[in-house]
């Protein structure tokens, strides 16, 4: 007779199924529609991918069967000189996503306490779960604005150790005000502002700087969405100086590959060129509000990044993603509380725009 018995650790067999996202190539067999027609408009990647310099150096590098620089020093120096921090500040990640996990490794011990406040970047969640934290729910008002009372209450009542907060907040694009992140970050917490998405907002409302002067603020940038890098992993954080030797420590020895380091240098050394590209897609973002407000079907949430989150009134936001990705068009649904009736468009090139807005008049 068999004992049946469980190898797994119970917090892991409680965790909720990651939902795959179906790779291009399975994606355009399934629609029978070529991948260059689709218009994936569905994970806010940057329509213009990498810069051209970038393509070309990881064409001819000679340097990808040796395994990468464990502490990313290249393209540390180079962060850290460009927003004028040190380097003994900063940490490199296969992208934003591995630091929020590492953030967590050396930070909570089971039955620690984070604070999420959704609809936000499903992350913050699924790594409070691995990492055996307890997650204290704080929603968004209906304007996805931070229930600020709410936040303050649960710090004095449950003593949460972390705050997670995207700025601009991933799926409605809005921000925090500088007199929110004033108390939020005098809170007695760890505040870690994810700032994926600054490239796309007004800049000066980044709180990069601010680490010098507080101990419990970490940021974090990624060079998937300006940089158009996301498939090849990479991101960063600037934290108090202290966290620095603890996150070396906790991280894979190679986290980021030599490609990805690479990728990154050669972009910053480029920047005017990427920046053309988010001044094309910042533009694109006003065209497409301008067109969304049109659909009287639709209700687009202004953003601060690069997709836009609608409300969907008459007809289900999960039918109208189907019908749309018949036509080769992909776009986010979220089957999440307080959002199932909504879409969140990726904002993609000029082309993919008008593709979308005659989509949807077709539609409508
Ligand atoms: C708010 C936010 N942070 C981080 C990430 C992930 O960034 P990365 O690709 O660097 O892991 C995303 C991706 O969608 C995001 O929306």
């Amino acid at each position: 007779m068999t004992n049946k018995l469980s190898y797994f650790r119970p917090h892991i067999q409680d965790m909720q199924p990651y939902e795959p996202i179906l790779p291009f190539d399975v994606l355009s067999s399934e629609l029978g529609i070529p991948p260059e027609r689709l218009i994936k408009l569905d994970a806010n990647e940057n329509p213009y991918g990498p810069l051209p310099e970038v393509k070309a150096a990881l064409a001819i590098s000679d340097a990808l069967h040796i395994y990468p620089d464990p502490e990313s020093r290249r393209i540390r120096k180079i962060l850290a000189e460009h927003h004028q921090v040190r380097e003994s500040s900063i940490v490199v990640g296969a992208g934003a996503d591995e630091l929020i996990d590492l953030i967590m490794r050396i930070v909570i011990e089971p039955g620690d306490r984070v604070i999420n406040c959704p609809p936000t970047f499903g992350m913050y969640a699924f790594d409070s779960a691995l990492n055996q934290a307890e997650l204290i729910t704080i929603s968004r008002q209906a304007d996805f604005s931070l229930d600020l009372p709410g936040i303050i209450q649960a710090v004095e009542e449950n003593k949460p150790r972390l705050l997670f907060l995207a700025n601009p907040n991933n799926p409605d694009g809005g921000m925090i005000s500088n007199r929110e992140f004033r108390q939020l970050v005098n809170l007695p917490l760890l505040l870690v502002m994810d700032e994926a998405y600054i490239h796309f907002s007004d800049r000066e409302r980044s709180v990069l700087k601010e680490v010098e002067s507080y101990n419990n603020l970490i940021v974090l940038r990624t060079f998937s969405k300006w940089a158009g890098l996301a498939g090849l992993r990479i991101g960063y954080g600037v934290f108090p100086e202290e966290f620095v030797p603890m996150l070396m420590r906790a991280k894979q020895p190679y986290n980021v590959s030599v490609a990805a380091e690479q990728a990154a240098v050669i972009t910053m050394q480029n920047l005017a060129k990427a920046e053309k590209n988010i001044a094309k897609i910042i533009k694109h973002r006003g065209q497409l509000y301008e067109a969304l407000t049109q659909v009287t079907w639709l209700r687009p949430y202004p953003s601060q990044a690069n997709f836009i989150l609608c409300q969907v009134e008459g007809i289900s936001a999960f039918e109208l993603k189907q019908r749309l990705r018949k036509q080769g068009i992909l776009i986010r649904y979220f089957d999440k509380p307080g959002l199932s009736d909504h879409i969140r468009i990726s904002i993609g090139t000029q082309e993919q725009i008008e593709k979308l807005i005659n989509a949807l008049k077709g539609i409508g």
